[in-house]
């Protein structure tokens, strides 16, 4: 069986006239369909890089080398249309800031069906219903009544469920989830994380989960990769390398981590009714009010 996903030797690294920064270094890793990979590794380690790879979106001046291949195709070398087909249906990525990933000056309703109409073919009244579907299914309350607001009028939550919407609306083969919930509540990270979760089961998609967070990572990974400096350190099942750690660093991010012990499972969902939605000032500030007894 071929990988949905085959990456081998690739490196990625950024010149500039002062110094050069391999942050990808000779990195394989591959993917099955259906499979959930955790990524994780500290700050800096190349997991954004690596993931922005795969959809031909590493800025400037970074230089790609190596092969990837996606449903067997070569997609390292391949020029912005190629790329245009692969993105969305083919790989769909939520940004680890919720803000890259939506266009400010339209309303998140008119986003979302613009992209099932563009890339799916929809009907315009069709991709509307659909949009909204969506909105529901990513816990965005009155969907309808919401459909026409913008970006800014959404919490950094909602935000990120948008995108999440809108990565997962396309119905792609693989979905790269980079630290999708980092910035947010816990409590409203572990419904985020839940809904990746079915949607993978739901879809059969595989999924790319970039983490820096070990309890997170072992909730939602079937394999786990570890990356240090640019490079794989460790990669095996996600139980295995939570029970016999192999690489110093991955032991003392094992060491390092309480949680151990704390899984969002163990959260309880907050109710959408302690989720404040209202106007943002434009700031980032995700406003969840969390009942802080359920944080144990
Ligand atoms: N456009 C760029 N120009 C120069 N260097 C870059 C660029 N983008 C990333 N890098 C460098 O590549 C390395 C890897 O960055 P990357 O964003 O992939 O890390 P990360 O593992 O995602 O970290 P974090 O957990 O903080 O998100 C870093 O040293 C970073 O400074
Ligand atoms: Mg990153």
């Amino acid at each position: 069986m071929t990988n949905l996903l085959e990456i081998s030797n690739l490196n990625v690294t950024f010149e500039t006239r002062f110094r050069s920064v391999t942050a990808v270094h000779d990195v394989s890793l591959s993917v099955a369909q259906g499979e959930s990979v955790a990524l994780v590794g500290a700050s800096g380690s190349g997991k954004t890089v690596l993931g922005r790879s795969i959809l031909g979106l590493v800025d400037e001046p970074g230089v790609v080398s190596g092969s990837i291949l996606f449903d067997g195709k070569q997609i390292v070398d391949r020029n912005e249309d190629d790329f245009r087909d692969i993105r969305g249906v083919g790989v769909a990525m939520v940004f680890q800031d919720a803000l890259d990933g939506l266009n400010p000056v339209y309303s998140v309703g008119s986003q979302l069906s613009e992209i099932l109409t563009v890339r799916l073919g929809y009907q315009r009244g069709r991709a509307r219903e659909r949009a909204i579907e969506l909105m529901l299914q990513v816990g965005i309350r009155d969907p309808e009544g919401r459909y026409n607001d913008y970006p800014h009028q959404f919490s950094g939550g909602m935000r990120q469920r948008i995108c999440i919407a809108l990565a997962v609306g396309m119905q792609p083969k693989l979905l790269i989830a980079d630290e999708p919930t980092t910035a947010l509540d816990v409590t409203v990270q572990a419904g985020i994380l839940r809904l990746i979760k079915k949607l993978q089961t739901e879809t059969g998609m595989g999924l790319i989960f970039v983490t820096h967070d070990l309890a997170v990572a072992r909730e939602v990974s079937d394999r786990m990769v570890v990356m240090y400096n640019g490079r794989i350190v460790e990669e095996g099942t996600t139980d295995d390398v939570f029970l016999r750690p192999q690489h110093p660093y991955t032991k003392a991010l094992l060491s390092a981590h309480p949680a151990h012990a704390k899984s969002w499972r163990d959260l309880e969902p907050i109710p959408e009714e302690f989720v404040t939605d209202g106007p943002s000032s434009g700031s980032q500030t995700v406003s969840a009010i969390v009942p802080t007894a359920s944080i144990g």
